[in-house]
């Protein structure tokens, strides 16, 4: 994971490195560094902790210098102290890494063995010592950058800065991105397009393997073969200007509350309003009426798609799989004769995510991709794409990219229907019409805020919490588990309502709190069911319902929140409000780090 910025600039470097470092930190936050040249020599100010640290450090002990690198990170080998932040320097380089390299524990063996100190836990600092290694030998920069790099196994994206070379940078990658900003007489290496945005918006994506080779004036690239070859250039607009907080007190508040527009916005995107028609893009080859699909995702991605697959089986007809990325890409899965595969990925870059769409494609299957970051990875190597257009999403928490998600795969859902035949023209008007209604009845769900508030204020003392739902609610219940956990470091678990008699009643007393999202639709009796048991034995209920379910649980529920009556169809990222805000709110009222929360990353490059 981590964010690696490189600069080869005209104007200090130190403060370039925190301004793109700012717009990294959602890949991690552990820690910070930063190193430049001051008259050729390589000088390095390193903090453990959020971003601000470093600032604090530079602002007592400055650094000049226009040519440097930087780094946030996420740890994975060695603590998060300021010996195992990055950069990793000898006297003669200073790397950044973001990754992990597989094999370090023999190179740095090995390189023990020659002589060469090591001073971190990490298994990046391998790098910056087979680097000097080779440069010990005679070798120049490129070919000692190159004779390391053919030596790392794993996964990587790295920056390297050279003590004594003003007019070289060198970046490569494999298995992590890297992409070139391509500035006036100035050259950028980032981890991604934002994190050059704040200095040019030309931008160039290194291929698997390739070793970019950077003066302030040209870019050379070099393939996994060695061989020198052209990438495109890419005028990257987005994410330019820093993202702001306005009225509110954190990101994921701001972003809760811009839901109304970005799930209008996503759904405008695909639903032709005049005809009351789903109309979707470029397919790329993809035949949606296929037999069978996968959906794919990790965390919050994955629930989205857990709620697809009950919409695109129920309006559609098609057998669906969804997986947590992590074990598919290593289950052999197989498929039926036809079948197309949907990535679904706020960042578009998690590393398990992409391992499993290259599976897919591997064997044979197309694949579209459910993706908030234009240009990333898995945007770029899907055959076809569904933006989603929640902006850019901050907080580390999901909430905006979630119902994005969600709008994407409903108008998806219908697609998929009308292709298979099982929607006439009349349902598809009507699903459409349904799902036009979705802006307004989340900005409704949005006034229980008040509600939410005194509920969440009792929540947050309970050490465990339950979520239950039934049908497509139940991944919102797993969705609201999650969001909880998350930032209030609360336990929670989310059910399938039904299978409470099957163990998590155990669970339930006095002191654990259940929460159950239970709209007055077709399964809503089950659910009363289940919420008597829970009652029966004490457990304190918090129902997320509407009208009609208020009146039916007003005896045995402690608390209910109120949501709009709406369609069963729209119902998902109604129902997704409330849970988002309890969760919100409970983590405020404990004073935990609401946006970025502890240990996590916005975005898992890393297996
Ligand atoms: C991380 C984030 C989650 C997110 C998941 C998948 O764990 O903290 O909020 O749901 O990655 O990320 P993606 O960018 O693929 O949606």
């Amino acid at each position: 994971m981590c964010g690696i910025i490189g600069i080869l600039g005209n104007a200090p470097a130190a403060p370039r490195l925190v301004e793109a470092l700012k717009r990294l930190e959602y890949r991690g936050y552990d820690s910070a560094g930063v190193a430049t040249l001051e008259n050729g020599a390589i000088k390095r100010r390193r903090a453990a902790g959020k971003l601000a640290n470093l600032e604090r450090v530079l602002a007592e002990e400055p650094l000049a210098g226009v040519t440097g690198i930087g780094h946030t990170r996420w740890a994975t080998h060695g603590a998060p102290t300021t010996g195992n932040a990055h950069p990793h320097a000898t006297d003669k380089v200073a790397i950044v890494h973001n990754g992990i390299i597989e094999n370090f524990r023999a190179l740095r063996e090995e390189l023990k063995n020659a002589g060469r100190k090591f001073s971190s836990e990490t298994d990046s600092e391998v790098i910056a010592h087979l680097i000097t290694h080779y440069l010990d030998k005679g070798q120049s920069p490129e070919q000692a950058a190159i004779a390391a790099v053919r030596r790392l196994e794993g996964a990587f994206g790295i920056a390297v800065l050279f003590a004594g070379e003003e007019v070289v940078l060198i970046g490569a990658r494999k298995g992590s991105p890297l992409a070139v900003g391509l500035g006036d007489g100035e050259m950028f290496l980032g981890s991604d397009a934002i994190a050059v945005s704040p200095f040019t918006t030309r931008v160039m994506f290194l291929d698997e393997g390739d070793i970019a080779v950077l003066s302030r004036t040209s870019v050379k690239v070099l393939d996994a073969d060695g061989k020198q070859v052209e990438r495109k250039v890419h005028i990257f607009a987005g994410g330019v200007a820093a993202v702001e907080k306005g009225n509110h007190r954190h990101f994921m508040q701001k972003e809760i509350y811009e839901q109304p527009e970005t799930v209008g916005r996503t759904i405008t995107r695909y639903v032709n309003a005049f005809e009351e028609r789903i109309e979707m893009p470029d397919f790329g080859g993809v035949d949606l009426n296929a037999e069978s699909a996968v959906i794919i995702g990790c965390g919050t991605a994955h629930y989205a798609g857990r709620v697809a697959e009950y919409w695109l089986e129920q309006i559609a007809g098609i057998s669906v799989e969804t997986d947590i990325a992590s074990e598919f890409r290593y289950r052999k899965p197989a498929f039926g004769k036809s079948a197309f595969s949907v990535f679904v990925s706020q960042s578009g870059e998690t590393a398990d995510t992409l391992a499993a769409l290259r599976y897919c494609k591997d064997n044979g299957l197309k694949t579209l991709a459910v993706v908030n970051v234009p240009e990333s990875t898995i945007w770029r190597e899907a055959d076809a794409r569904l933006p989603t257009l929640a902006g850019p999403e901050i907080g580390v928490a999901s909430t905006k990219a979630f119902t994005a998600q969600l709008s994407a795969l409903a108008a998806l859902a219908i697609a998929v229907g009308r292709a298979r035949g099982t929607l006439s023209s009349d349902d598809e008007r009507r699903l459409v019409r349904t799902l036009m209604e979705a802006p307004r009845l989340i900005a409704e769900a949005l006034g229980a805020e008040p509600e939410i508030e005194k509920i969440a204020q009792e929540l947050s003392h309970a050490r465990d919490v339950l979520y239950l739902g039934r049908g497509v609610h139940y991944p919102i219940a797993l969705e609201g588990a999650l969001k909880l956990k998350e930032i209030s470091y609360i336990h929670a678990e989310g059910y399938a309502a039904g299978e409470l008699k099957h163990g998590p009643i155990a669970l339930i007393d006095e002191a654990t709190p259940v929460v159950v999202v239970a709209p007055h639709d077709a399964l809503f009796e089950k659910t009363l069911s289940n919420m008597q048991e829970v009652n029966a034995r004490g457990g304190k209920l918090i129902v997320i319902t509407d009208a009609a379910g208020a009146a039916a649980v007003s005896e045995i529920a402690q608390h209910i929140i109120l949501a709009p009556a709406c369609d069963p169809f729209v119902a998902p990222l109604v129902y997704s409000i409330p849970i988002q805000l309890l969760a919100y709110f409970t983590a405020v009222h404990k004073g935990t780090d609401v946006d970025q929360p502890r240990n996590l990353a916005k975005s898992v490059t890393v297996e």
